[in-house]
Formats: C-alpha cells, sequence, structure tokens
C-alpha cells in the first residue's frame, strides 16, 4: 500500500475532492476568517483560492509529502501566504492560544484520533477564535448510514484511513467547542459520501 498511499492516492484525493461543486462550499466555510489560521489536512491547498484577504497567514498541517507538492503551485498563483508547520494535526507544533483561526475541510474523518486533533485545534487557538468545518459523515437515513456501515472497511484501506460513519458535529461539540451554527445536508453525489456538515464553532473564553 506504500506506493497507492503515498504517490497515488493525493492525486486522486486532488480530483474528487477538487470538483466544481465543492467550490461553492469551500467558499462558504472559509467566509470570515481571519488573522493567522491553522489548517489541519491542508492536503493539495484546494481552499487556498477561497481564503479572505483578512488571513495573514495559513498554518498548515499536513502529512503527505505528494499533497504539499500539489499544493505548491495553487499556493504560488493565489498569493495566500502558506507555511508548512506541521505533519499530524493530533500534535500540533504550535504554541498555546496563537492563532486567530482553524479550518478542517474533509479531515476530521481521516485522522485517527479526531478528539485528539480537536482538542489540539483548542489549545492553539486562542480564547474566542473560530472554527470552521466542512466534513462528510454519517447519514441520519438509517439506509444510507447501513451502506455506509457497510462501505467503511473499504474505504478506510483504499482512501488511508477516512471514515464514512463519523459525525464531525458531535465531535466538535464533545470537544469543547460552542457550536454557532452548522448547515447539515446532501451534497451532489452518491448519498454514502455526501451527508455533509458545515458549520462554525467557537473556542469557549
Ligand atoms: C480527504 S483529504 C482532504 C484534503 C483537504 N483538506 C481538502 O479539503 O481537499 C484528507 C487529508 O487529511 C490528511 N491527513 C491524514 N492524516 C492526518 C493527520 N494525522 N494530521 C493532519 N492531516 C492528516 C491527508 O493527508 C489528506 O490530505
Amino acid at each position: 500500500m506504500g506506493f497507492y498511499r503515498e504517490q497515488v492516492l493525493p492525486h486522486l484525493v486532488d480530483r474528487t475532492c477538487g470538483t466544481s461543486g465543492l467550490r461553492r462550499w469551500r467558499a462558504t466555510v472559509t467566509e470570515g476568517l481571519t488573522g493567522r489560521v491553522v489548517e489541519i489536512g491542508f492536503g493539495s491547498g484546494l481552499n487556498v483560492d477561497f481564503y479572505p484577504p483578512d488571513v495573514e497567514v495559513v498554518l498548515a498541517v499536513e502529512p503527505a509529502a505528494v499533497a504539499r507538492k500539489l499544493a505548491d503551485k495553487r499556493v504560488s498563483r493565489s498569493g495566500v501566504a502558506v507555511e508548512h508547520i506541521g505533519l499530524d494535526g493530533q500534535s500540533i507544533p504550535l504554541d498555546d492560544d496563537s492563532c486567530d483561526g482553524a479550518l478542517s475541510t474533509f479531515t476530521l474523518c481521516t485522522i485517527p484520533d479526531a478528539p485528539q486533533a480537536l482538542a489540539e485545534l483548542r489549545r492553539v487557538m486562542r480564547p474566542g477564535a473560530r472554527f470552521h468545518f466542512l466534513e462528510h459523515g454519517l447519514a441520519p437515513d438509517p439506509g444510507v448510514a447501513a451502506w455506509q456501515r457497510r462501505l467503511e472497511p473499504w474505504q478506510r484501506r483504499l482512501a488511508d484511513g477516512c471514515h464514512l460513519t463519523r459525525e464531525p458535529e458531535v465531535l466538535v461539540r464533545e470537544a469543547g467547542f460552542t457550536i454557532e451554527r452548522v448547515e447539515q445536508r446532501y451534497a451532489k453525489g452518491p448519498k454514502p459520501w455526501s451527508w455533509f456538515s458545515a458549520g462554525i464553532a467557537t473556542n469557549p473564553q
């Protein structure tokens, strides 16, 4: 799985997560970000086109070298300042209270210990800072959820540990964030992959 995971998968993710249908979701979820923003699972930089001008710097956390390379062109074209500061969202090499905001898109499904990554985000975010998230997860319809449970072992094998049955909104709330708003609905595409949660949560004072 080494060659597939390290060399092929980042290209597949770049294609499947880079569709025009997802651009609208990315534009919405990045609205209002400002200052120093930590992004976990930066991937191939598919959010850089949407960061508002008030973002001073994006502190990117991404383990896949090929994804970081794919991001380079996008980043230089965008004019957004991006610093690759770490490889693992479960252990972010930033000081406490040092970020004004945070972003995760389609990453809480994949990080092995999502509660640990969210605890790390809370640690590095200043009190009052906002966490913007866009994630897929467990659908409310029993028929779709049953398919998600059936497909999950394959999904995890083929997509670097990606889960179909995590509940991002629950994870964010249980991490101690205050959910300000969340939109949950099916996006375009096959339903097991398309139940999206897009929201903003505050790191309490
Ligand atoms: C489905 S991709 C999403 C990429 C990007 N956020 C997007 O929206 O296109 C999941 C990303 O999480 C990254 N990832 C996996 N384990 C991680 C970890 N422990 N910490 C941070 N990122 C991780 C993967 O390398 C991959 O780039």
